[in-house]
């Protein structure tokens, strides 16, 4: 299997190519670096399948066209812009890349038959008060990226309906581990273990009531490259996630048992907030035979190693 991964060079998008050559794929990344690195891919660098990384953008027919002509069978969609606040700020930039970028993708693939994996999100579910969210739960875009998700499932699934392309759309819930930015951009753990090190406080926004279903990345990898490989799949919608929320404040006590070093402050979007996110992934488990395997108390140790190392 030859497979192209966009954002390869991203959070997710490294250990997704990871995932893959430990399969013996070959792998060719396509990625602009607007917010991933080169560093996260310098391991693979000399690894036998390990083809080429390209630094360009999903946006860029001819390039991209380009690269899945080099005898790609399988494309596995990562690139995006992630932001949820930069969706409210700049919208246009979001459905530019997220939306306008994967409709170009799928026409290059339906020329070529290329089977396409789109990566989407948990964020474009409606609110789910009690319960965990399956598949079937309604959808409700609560911000621009959401709604830039949902077109991209959309599309997605219309070129598996209209050309019969093999297509699948993927949701995985909020994923954290090492190579996860530790910035404003990036996740709840990192954030948080990064504060905690250093010695500073660790903000959270709003009540902290809100909960957040955790998927640990090595998880969340297996997960996409089994989705984009599983025939039992095709055309379908699939969620991962651990199956077991936490609120954050309880993630904050978890990382810093200091409680005087957590402080709550004002929400940034609370209009786009999801108050509950816990994953019915029981779909994954009939037709991948999927689990997650990482618990979080696991996973926000090896964050916290790794954040350790990198600051050395
Ligand atoms: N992090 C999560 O919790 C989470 C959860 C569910 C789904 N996702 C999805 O997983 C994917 C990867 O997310 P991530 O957390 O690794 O974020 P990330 O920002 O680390 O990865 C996105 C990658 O895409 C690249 N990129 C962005 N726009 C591009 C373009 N136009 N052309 C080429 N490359 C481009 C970026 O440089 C980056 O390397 C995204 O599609 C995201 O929506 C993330």
């Amino acid at each position: 299997m030859r497979a192209l991964v966009t954002g390869g060079a991203g959070f997710i998008g490294r250990w997704v190519v990871a995932e893959l050559l430990s399969r013996s794929a070959d792998v060719l990344v396509l990625d602009n670096l607007s917010s991933g690195c080169e560093a996260n891919l310098a391991e693979f660098a000399g690894r036998s399948g390990f083809r080429e990384f390209v630094v360009g953008d999903i946006r860029d027919r001819r390039l991209a066209g380009a690269l899945l002509g080099r005898g790609v069978d399988l494309v596995l969609h990562l690139a995006a812009k992630i932001n949820v606040q930069d969706s409210i700020d700049r919208p246009a930039e979001t459905f530019d890349a997220d939306v306008a970028g994967t409709f170009g993708l799928l026409e290059l693939c339906r020329e070529r038959r290329t089977p396409f994996l789109f990566m989407s999100t948990c964020m474009v579910y409606a609110r789910a008060l009690d319960r965990a969210i399956d598949e079937k739960h309604p959808t409700f875009p609560a911000s621009p990226y959401a709604a830039a998700k949902l077109s991209g499932e959309a599309l997605t699934l219309s070129y598996g309906q209209a050309y019969g392309l093999p297509v699948v759309v993927v949701r995985p819930f909020n994923t954290y581990g090492p190579f996860q930015r530790a910035d404003g951009e990036g996740g709840v753990v990192s954030i948080f273990c990064q504060r905690e090190l250093a010695g500073r406080t660790l903000d959270i926004y709003g009540s902290g009531r809100q909960t957040r279903d955790l998927l640990y990345a090595t998880d969340c990898a297996r997960f996409v490259v089994e989705a984009a490989a599983g025939d039992r799949v095709r055309g379908r919608v699939l969620n991962a996630g651990s199956g077991r929320d936490v609120t954050v404040n309880e993630l904050a006590a978890m990382i810093c048992p200091d409680a005087e070093r957590i402080r709550h402050v004002e929400h940034i979007h609370p209009q786009s907030e999801i108050m509950k996110l816990q994953c019915d992934y029981r779909l994954a488990r009939e037709l991948l035979g999927w689990e997650p395997q990482v618990r979080l108390e696991e996973g926000v140790e090896r964050v916290r190693e790794w954040l350790r190392h990198q600051t050395r």
